[in-house]
């Protein structure tokens, strides 16, 4: 049985296969009568609000010859304290495939386990995973192998999102800077569990000086709104703007994860002098987790 919970628990040679299939799902797109998922249906479990990952994955379910039902947490009785390990035994005996957005990590970990089927992390606090495959993908369509570039993330270096960068570098041998201010950089173990070539400072300047992706993330996560004031005046100075752009290499590409909220983690003029890479990198979402249910199923 796979799964698919985190870039941590992934080996290498799974990463380069869903990524090779994502190219031919791309490709391959609307003349394909490949249906792996034929007489499936799958569940879709969110406790966050989602726009790309949702879409993208009723989509890819549907193209796939899958039948998809999105639940929204709030309204199973998991809203009203059914444990998480009883939600997955229903499920498991009724569904073929489960993709969880939610909080704790080890929430999606449970379902896996008690449910006995295909699990897809599509965020927790802990890691973005389907993002992350995803925004590796991009790079390598529009600029060849990531191997040996150098990453450069700028803003929130705790979430979600860097943390899968962080798990991503050493399994791809890419070099990975992460820009952000002290209380927002992410722990040194996890960097040092991690073995990667990453580094870790205050300076952005320093961090995008040379670089192959310049990438940025929400200053406030889901989950984190409580903290929104505090989070703006920490990462005042983290922003992709045209300054920063300007130390990376000439050929950078700029990405982002969306939602975007200009003026904060980039600027508006950036955003939309880099628009064609931001959303071919969000329309990537679709054809990555197409393949990601492709290898699950295989
Ligand atoms: N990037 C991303 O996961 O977007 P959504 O929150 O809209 O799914
Ligand atoms: N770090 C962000 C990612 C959104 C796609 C969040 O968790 O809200």
């Amino acid at each position: 049985m796979k799964h698919l919970l985190s870039i941590e628990a992934m080996d290498a040679t799974s990463i380069e296969t869903i990524l090779e299939n994502a190219g031919v799902m791309k490709a391959q797109r609307g003349n394909s009568q490949h249906q792996p998922l034929a007489g499936q249906t799958w569940a879709m479990i969110f406790t966050k609000s989602s726009t790309r990952t949702r879409v993208s994955f009723e989509v890819g379910i549907r193209e796939l010859g899958g039948n998809v039902m999105f639940l929204n947490a709030n309204d199973l009785q998991l809203g009203r304290g059914e444990p998480i390990q009883d939600t997955a035994r229903v499920l498991g005996r009724m569904v073929h495939g489960a993709i969880i957005r939610t909080y704790a990590q080890s929430d999606v970990e449970d379902f896996a386990e008690w449910s006995g089927i295909p699990t897809i992390n599509a965020l927790t606090d802990a890691e973005h995973p389907c993002q992350i495959l995803t925004d590796i993908f991009t790079y390598q369509e529009l600029r060849g192998p990531i191997a040996g570039k150098v990453v450069t993330y700028i803003g929130d270096g705790a979430c979600n999102v860097p943390r899968s960068w962080i798990w991503a570098a050493e399994k791809l041998n890419f070099k990975l800077r992460i820009a952000a201010p002290q209380a927002h950089q992410p722990s040194p173990d996890l960097i040092a569990k991690s073995g990667g070539n990453i580094t870790v400072t205050e300076d952005c300047n320093e961090a995008a000086e040379g670089a192959d992706l310049l990438y940025t993330d929400v200053w406030v996560s889901m989950g984190k709104e409580t903290e929104a004031t505090r989070r703006e005046q920490d990462f005042a100075n983290y922003q992709i703007n045209e300054t920063l752009i300007n130390r990376a290499n000439p050929d950078a590409l700029v990405m982002h994860c969306l939602p975007a909220y200009r003026g904060k983690e980039i600027d508006a003029d950036a955003l939309e002098a880099h628009a064609e890479t931001i959303f071919t990198q969000a329309e990537n979402r679709l054809h990555t987790q197409k393949a990601i249910l492709n290898w699950l199923v295989n």
